[in-house]
Formats: C-alpha cells, structure tokens, sequence
C-alpha cells in the first residue's frame, strides 16, 4: 500500500484496509516511540509544524515523533509570529512554509484550511484539527487504542459523550468506528448532538447510532466509554456554554454499572468531565491514549516521507 506523498486532510480520505496498515505500522513503532530502540531512518527530511491553535499533545507528539525518526522540525505557534499579521494569506503563508520543509502539519481555526494547504503546497498536508472540522490523526490514535485494549473493533459498543457538535476529535472517530462496524451511542443535550451532516453519513454507510441525553441509561452495555470537553472556544454565545457546562462528569459511582473491563477514552485535555478519582481505575486508558499518539504518528510520517528498513 503506498502512502508516500499522501495528504492526510480527513479520515474519509483513507479506507479500511489504510487505516489496518497504518494501525500495523504503528504497533511496530511502539519500542522506538519508548526509546527502546533507535530508528534515524528519515535524517534529512524537516517537518513545518503550524500550529495556529492551542496544542500540548499533537504539537509535541509530532515533534517527538519527528525526533525519534531522525525529521528535523521547523514550527511556528502563533499566527501572531507569521506574516499573516502583516495580510498574508494562509495559501501564500503555505506555500512559503512548503519550500522550506517536505512535509505541513497545520492546526487552524477554520474548517476546511487544511484542505485548502493541501491544495496549495507541493509536499504532503497533515490535518492537526481545523476548527470544529475534524482531527484525523487522533482518530487514528483513538482506534489504535481500542484495538491494543480490546483487541478488536468490530462489534464493540462504543458511548461517545460530551460535545459531539463541536468536537472535530468526534466527527472523525465516528466515520472510522463506522467504517469499523462497532455500534455506536451518541449522549449529549439536544444542543450539543452530533451534526445532522455527520449522522447522515455514517447511516449511508450502515451506521444505525442510538441518539440520547441520558449517560446512565448507557453506561452499561458500553465496551468503550469516550468523553470529550465541551468546546467553551467555539460557542458564538457564552451563555449557552454556561447551560451545558459540567452537565456530564464521569466518577467512580457513575461507572458501578459498568462492564469490568470497560475502557475509558478522551482525546484531552479535560476540565470537570472525568473526576481524577477514575484515573486509578483499570478503566482510564486515557494518558495511554495520549502517548499512542507517537507511534501513530512516526507511522504517518515514516509511511508518507518513504522511510525504509523498519
Ligand atoms: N487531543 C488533542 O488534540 O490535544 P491537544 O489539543 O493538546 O493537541
């Protein structure tokens, strides 16, 4: 399967059997993403990392995994810091930022600026999140997840709960859980729901996810449990933030009724949603989560840089 030069804008840009060999790829980056084993094998090449909104674990788990690989990393954090304070376009801002690197991982706060990246620059685009469009590569760190931790996905019933409108990390975990076949559940007040567009998506392709705002009810029957932020960034209107705010939180009584081996997810960062009393639990798989973002990652960039010998 060739991945070289390939853009990763969306999850809907990869197939099935992609995503199973970047998953492969991955586990085998596992003992070099430790430091258990060293691997240069892409001396020589530079990643351009823009970040033009907040980041802790994509920014630096690329650059970690950029590191372990042998990439260089050139970055940029604020919009500030680039001549795009001075009117220059992000599509001329790209294609500067595509001379001097051979491949662009870009955060943005529009929907839809990774795309347009991909259009402009030469070398291959990584989407790192484009406003409340969609965050691909978690995705691929979320499924790799689940797969490590529940050796399959097929099947699996998986609750996402929290601020499914709003939440890019959501809108694309739950077209590759479709693609997957696991049964999902979607909890959230009316107002925070999943997006029409998203739903009517995944049920073209077989999806048949349940609608509630009732965390209990679904708890459970849940083999996964992924809890998301309510995004307070992207509300037009602060008083309705205030309305949903602190609705959903995840304790040790909330998660009684659950299976035993039930796994609990959340791409991070968290406010109130998940009490730290749950971090010592065997559910919490969510700093582990956190970290699968290096392997994933180094798979990405050694997969679309056209590394060998691993
Ligand atoms: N999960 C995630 O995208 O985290 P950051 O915003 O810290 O990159």
């Amino acid at each position: 399967m060739n991945f070289y030069d390939k853009d990763i804008v969306s999850i809907r840009d990869l197939d099935r059997k992609q995503i199973e060999e970047i998953l492969k790829v991955s586990e085998k980056m596992v003992p070099y993403a430790k430091g258990e084993k060293r691997a240069k094998v892409l001396e020589g090449k530079i990643l351009g990392n823009l970040f033009f909104e907040p980041s802790t674990r994509t920014r630096l788990s690329f650059e970690s995994a950029a590191h372990r690989l042998g990439v260089d990393v050139i970055d940029v954090s604020e919009m500030s810091m680039t001549a795009i304070s001075k009117g220059e376009t992000l599509a001329d801002t790209i294609r500067m930022v595509d001379a001097y690197c051979d491949l662009i991982v870009l955060r943005h706060p529009h929907e839809g600026a990774a795309r347009l990246a991909a259009k402009f620059s030469d070398n291959p685009v990584i989407n790192a999140g484009d406003g409340a469009g969609s965050h691909p590569t978690q995705t691929l760190l979320d499924l790799f997840t689940i797969k490590r931790a529940k050796k399959r996905i097929d099947g699996l019933n998986i609750v996402i709960v929290g601020d499914l409108k709003y939440g890019r990390t959501v809108h694309s975990l739950v077209d590759a859980l479709t693609l997957f076949g696991a049964n999902l559940t979607f909890v959230a007040p009316e107002t925070l729901q999943m997006p029409d567009d998203n739903i009517k998506h995944i049920t073209e392709k077989g999806s048949k996810p349940k609608l509630t705002d009732r965390l209990e009810d679904a708890i459970p029957n849940a083999d996964v449990l992924y809890v998301t932020r309510i995004q307070k960034e992207r509300f037009p209107d602060p008083s309705e933030y205030n309305k949903v705010a602190g609705m959903y939180r995840i304790d040790n009584a909330m998660l009684r009724e659950a299976k035993k081996d039930l796994v609990v997810l959340h791409p991070l960062p968290r406010i109130d949603e998940i009490a730290p009393e749950v971090d010592d639990t065997s559910h919490a798989k969510y700093f582990e989560q956190a970290f699968n973002g290096i392997p994933v990652r180094m798979a990405l960039l050694y997969m679309i840089l056209g590394g060998e010998g691993l």
